[in-house]
């Protein structure tokens, strides 16, 4: 068993330990994460209280009186405050019937209730929390960090939304839903949690400074009544910018992994 002699070690292992620890790292980072996730503070057990009322009335017969789940609706341990929030906030939740897809429309619920009922949930599994309000605002972005967004949004978001978040369909009837007209905060939340087919993107994908960039970016170009002027090819659908992006990030990781592979040959 020469290769596994320790002496003589194959050329290739110096990129490929190098390639495995970058894995580990991100395993690791990935594992602890998560534990950093905010669950509902200590001291707010009247509002947690008031939300679990609410939450037996009004969501139990789906999710189970403890939010343990039932044959119409999926458990809620774990899946944090910012799911509530987003679920409800965007009228989603309390589903009307069971179908595949919730529409969004609009909440009869108050902020208030919404918060108790996301307190209440947050209690069952630590999970994503309620962005603060300063997180989501856009309005302090400089037009650099709006551009970023731009892209950062078309890399991640606009196969399925467009390229301006007009949104488009999914294979089984599904749909990418229009941004057009969501709240800062759902955008964030929706990035966090990643409702049904949606990725969730993790903060160590989309940073907090990013998710600000993609809300500023979704905010001006459907804030704004023109386009910006110039050819719209861009809006005609994700095939040209998601090759765009193809073409740019796999070619990136192919260079570098071919730098990283001679790299290592030559140091030997
Ligand atoms: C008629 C049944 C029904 C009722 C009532 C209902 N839900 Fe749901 N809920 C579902 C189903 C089915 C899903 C999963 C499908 C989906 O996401 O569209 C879901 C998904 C969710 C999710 C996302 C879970 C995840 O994995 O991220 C949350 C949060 C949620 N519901 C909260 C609520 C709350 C809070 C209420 C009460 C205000 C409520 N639901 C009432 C059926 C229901
Ligand atoms: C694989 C396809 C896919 C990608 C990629 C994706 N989304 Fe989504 N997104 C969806 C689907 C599907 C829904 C609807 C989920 C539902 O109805 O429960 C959704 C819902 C949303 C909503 C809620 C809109 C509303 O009507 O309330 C927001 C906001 C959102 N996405 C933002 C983003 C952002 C920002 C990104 C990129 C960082 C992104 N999405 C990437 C598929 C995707």
């Amino acid at each position: 068993m020469k290769y596994l002699s320790t002496r003589r070690r194959h050329p290739a292992a110096k990129p490929l330990i190098l390639v495995l620890a970058l894995f580990l790292v991100g395993a690791v980072y990935a594992l602890v994460m998560p534990s950093t996730r905010v669950s509902a503070a200590p001291g707010l057990s009247q509002q947690v209280e008031q939300g679990k009322a609410l939450f037996q009335v009004s969501c139990s017969s789906c999710h189970g009186l403890n939010g343990e789940g039932t044959t119409q609706g999926p458990s809620l341990v774990g899946v944090g405050a910012a799911s509530v929030d987003f679920q409800m906030g965007t009228g989603r939740m309390p589903m009307a019937r069971p179908g595949q897809q919730a529409p969004r429309k609009k909440s009869q619920f108050s902020q208030d209730e919404i918060s108790a009922i996301s307190a209440y949930v947050a209690t069952l599994g630590a999970g994503p929390a309620i962005p603060n309000a300063t997180v989501v605002d856009p309005t302090n972005l400089t037009d650099e960090e709006i551009a970023r967004g731009g892209e950062l949004f078309r890399t991640n978001c606009s196969a399925c939304h467009n390229i301006t978040g007009k949104g488009g369909a999914l294979p089984n009837g599904k749909y990418a839903p229009s941004l057009t007209k969501v709240d800062t905060v759902h955008i964030y939340e929706a990035m966090r949690i990643g409702p049904q087919q949606m990725p969730v993107f993790s903060k160590n994908v989309i940073t907090d400074q990013d998710a600000q960039e993609i809300i500023g970016y979704l905010k001006s170009v459907n804030g704004s009544a023109s386009n910006g002027g110039g050819l719209s090819l861009g809006s005609m659908g994700p095939v040209t910018e998601g090759l765009w992006a193809w073409v740019v990030g796999v070619g990136g990781l192919i260079v570098l992994a071919a730098w990283v592979t001679s790299k290592g040959a030559r140091s030997k």
